[in-house]
């Protein structure tokens, strides 16, 4: 496997396509294009890595993962009735579908459906409560407690964020909201702005790959079926409208962020988080799907 990422780190540092870093968000516009990083958690607790696989990103919509995992943990199927589970086949910041759909997001993944997944798991409580729960999860399932949130980060996303606002606000005026709505926001915004490095995104990926289990710490997180499902949505919907594409040239679940982080799953296989910053023109990292297509050309890990 090392041979395998060394090849793969070496043949993506040659690259000099690499695609353009976010720049919707300020604070990533400021990222060196030039890094890429990879790590392979297996089932049995062995990490291989290579390149920048040990620096911090900004994990982006990844975060949406663990907030819809928080989320089916707390609400279970009434999840459902916030957020459907098709493809949007639309950008990830579209609002054009929600006028049409009573103000319900297609998934979970696109921005407008993660908005709603903060609505549902608030219940009331303060965005710091909130955001301790979020934290809480992801250090639980990393088995990581250092990872944090890029306050800079956030308050970037904060002072661009009119896109969202006007999502949250729209879905707000069909009745949908039960928080305010800039608590809601506040929320969103630091979730999406957790740091971490390619090796701690492979190690909380883990949990996918095995029925739910985390097998490097042998701790149930969720029940298979539920594991499965979220796989499932990952596949359809991770790669907002590039899914069809990440599914035909990858064939893995996966989620993708503006940071240019992914994290794939191969079921009973691998979790494997990529970064390298450029982004192609939809969104998902550029070098981090080139990547992932050649490992499992090497190792033959797609689902189909
Ligand atoms: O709300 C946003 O636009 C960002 N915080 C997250 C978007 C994102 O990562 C889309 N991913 N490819």
């Amino acid at each position: 496997m090392q041979d395998i990422l060394d090849e793969i780190c070496a043949t993506m540092n040659d690259r000099s396509e690499r695609g353009q870093v976010a720049n919707y968000i300020p604070q990533l516009a400021c990222v060196d294009p030039n890094q890429f990083g990879i790590s392979v958690a297996l089932p049995d607790g062995q990490v291989f890595s290579a390149g920048d696989a040990n620096t911090l990103f900004s994990i982006q919509s990844i975060s949406k993962l663990f907030t819809l995992t928080i989320a089916l943990g707390k609400l279970g199927d009434a999840v459902w009735s916030r957020v459907g589970r098709e493809p949007s086949g639309d950008p990830f910041n579209s609002i054009v579908q929600l006028e049409h759909e009573s103000g319900k997001p297609r998934n979970p993944f696109i921005n407008a459906g993660a908005i709603a997944i903060v609505d549902s798991i608030m219940m009331g409580h303060q965005p710091k409560e909130t955001l301790a729960e979020i934290l809480q999860f992801v250090r639980f399932i990393a088995n990581d407690n250092s990872i944090g949130i890029d306050e800079k980060v956030a308050q970037s996303e904060l002072l661009t964020g009119d896109r969202n606002a006007s999502l949250a606000h729209f879905m707000a005026s069909f009745g949908r909201f039960k928080n305010p709505v800039d608590c809601v926001l506040g929320t969103y915004f630091h979730h999406c702005s957790i740091s971490m490095s390619c090796q701690q995104l492979a190690q909380a990926g883990l949990f996918l790959v095995s029925d739910g289990v985390n097998s490097s710490t042998g701790i149930r997180v969720v029940s298979a079926q539920r594991a499965r499902r979220i796989n499932s949505l990952m596949l359809m919907c991770g790669h907002y409208d590039g899914s069809g594409e990440f599914a035909y040239r990858v064939g893995l679940p996966g989620k993708s962020g503006v940071g240019g982080g992914i994290l794939a799953v191969a079921p009973g296989k691998a979790s494997i988080a990529v970064w390298s910053p450029g982004l192609d023109s939809i969104g998902n990292s550029k070098l981090g799907t080139e990547a992932l297509e050649l490992l499992v050309q090497h190792t033959g890990w797609s689902v189909f």
